[in-house]
C-alpha cells in the first residue's frame, strides 16, 4: 500500500496553548468573542457537514455547482501539478479538481493543509485510495498563522473554498492573503470561493435553520470549553443568534445568555460573568461582493484572471494570479 506523507507544522501541545490564549482573551473582552476555528472538534465538524445538507443553508451547493461547471476549465488554464487546499477538512470538492487535473493530464500531488490531524488522515487515506499514484502530501498547520506550502511542483494551484475567507475580518483578511501571495511562484494560482452579499432575510435563514442543526453548532462551541478546559458552561442556558450587519455586509452568530451566570473555566481559574442577554460573538461571516473580491486580491499582489458564479448568482469563485510589482 503507498500511504501519504504528513509534515508537522505545529507542535502537539499547539492547538491547546492557542485555545487557552483565545478563551482567556475573548472571554476578558468586551464585547466577550471567541474565533471561530474552535467549532470544529470530531462533534462540530459533524454538525457542519450536516449543515451543508440543509434547505437554507446554500453555500457548499452553490459553490459545487460552479466547480463541476468549471472544473474543467480550471485545469486548462492553470495546468496544475500541484494541488493545494487550504483547511482541506473532508475534501470532498476537491475531488472535482482533481479529476479534471488528472484528465488534463498535469496532475501530481495533492497537499491538504488543516489544523485537524483527523480530518487530513481520513482524506487523505481515501484520497490514496481513490487516486493511485497521486502523492498526497499532508500539511498539519494552522494556515492564519503558516501555510508551509511545498517547494517545486509548480504550477501550484492553491484553493481556499467554501467561503472560510469570510470568517476573517478585514485586516485579518489583508494579512491572510499577502502572506500567501508572498509564498507564491509566478506560474502559481489561487482559487478562491466567496459567498456573496443577498437578500438578508435568505442569509439569516441560511445561519439559523429551521431544524436547529446551526444552533447546535454554535452551542457545540460550549461544550468544547467544557472538555478541553474543564468549563462548567450549560449550553442549554444560552439563545443562538445570527444576525445580518448591513454596514460591514457580514452575517455574525452568538450566543445570548438566558440569564445572568458566572461559568467557571476550571483549567484557567477564571470565572466568566454573564449578564442577562449578554451575547458572545462566536463568528462573523462576511458576504462579498466581485469589486471587493477583486480589488481585496489585487491590494495583496494577486490579479484576477477569471470569476465564476452559479446560476443564481449566490455564490462567487475566482482564479487569480501573482503579478511583480512595479511590472504594471
Ligand atoms: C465553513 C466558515 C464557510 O461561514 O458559512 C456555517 C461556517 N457557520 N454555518 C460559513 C458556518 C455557520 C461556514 N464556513
Amino acid at each position: 500500500m503507498t500511504g501519504y506523507r504528513l509534515t508537522r507544522l505545529l507542535p502537539p501541545d499547539h492547538l491547546h496553548h492557542a485555545l487557552r490564549a483565545d478563551v482567556r482573551d475573548g472571554l476578558t473582552g468586551e464585547p466577550k468573542r471567541l474565533p471561530p476555528k474552535w467549532f470544529y472538534d470530531a462533534r462540530g465538524s459533524e454538525l457542519f457537514e450536516e449543515i451543508t445538507r440543509l434547505p437554507e443553508y446554500y453555500p457548499t451547493r452553490a459553490e459545487r455547482e460552479i466547480l463541476t461547471t468549471r472544473a474543467a476549465d480550471i485545469a486548462t488554464t492553470t495546468r496544475a501539478r500541484t494541488l493545494v487546499e487550504l483547511g482541506s477538512g473532508s475534501s470532498e470538492k476537491t475531488r472535482l479538481l482533481l479529476d479534471a487535473l488528472r484528465a488534463a493530464g498535469t496532475l501530481e500531488r495533492y497537499v491538504p493543509v488543516d489544523v485537524s490531524e483527523s480530518a487530513l488522515e481520513s482524506a487523505a487515506t481515501s484520497l490514496t485510495a481513490d487516486y493511485p499514484g497521486l502523492d498526497v502530501a499532508a500539511v498539519l498547520s494552522d494556515f492564519t498563522q503558516s501555510l508551509g506550502l511545498p517547494d517545486g511542483g509548480g504550477p501550484r494551484l492553491v484553493v481556499f473554498l467554501g467561503g472560510t475567507l469570510g470568517n476573517l475580518l478585514p485586516a485579518e483578511r489583508a494579512a491572510f492573503l499577502t502572506g500567501l501571495r508572498a509564498q507564491l511562484l509566478p506560474g502559481d494560482w489561487l482559487l478562491l470561493g466567496t459567498d456573496l452579499v443577498k437578500d438578508p432575510a435568505v442569509l439569516v435563514a441560511a445561519y439559523d435553520d429551521a431544524a436547529g442543526v446551526t444552533a447546535a453548532f454554535n452551542r457545540n462551541l460550549l461544550s468544547v470549553l467544557n472538555r478541553e478546559l474543564n468549563a462548567d458552561f450549560e449550553p442549554e442556558q444560552f439563545d443562538h443568534v445570527a444576525l445580518w450587519d448591513a454596514e460591514h455586509e457580514w452575517i455574525e452568530m452568538r450566543l445570548r445568555s438566558r440569564r445572568a451566570q458566572t461559568v467557571k473555566i476550571a483549567d484557567l481559574g477564571l470565572p466568566v460573568h454573564f449578564e442577562a442577554g449578554e451575547e458572545l460573538h462566536t463568528e462573523v461571516s462576511a458576504k462579498f461582493r466581485r469589486e471587493r473580491v477583486e480589488r481585496e486580491l489585487f491590494a495583496a499582489g494577486l490579479r484576477l484572471a477569471d470569476w465564476w458564479t452559479d446560476d443564481e448568482g449566490r455564490f462567487g469563485l475566482s482564479l487569480s494570479r501573482p503579478f511583480e510589482d512595479g511590472s504594471d
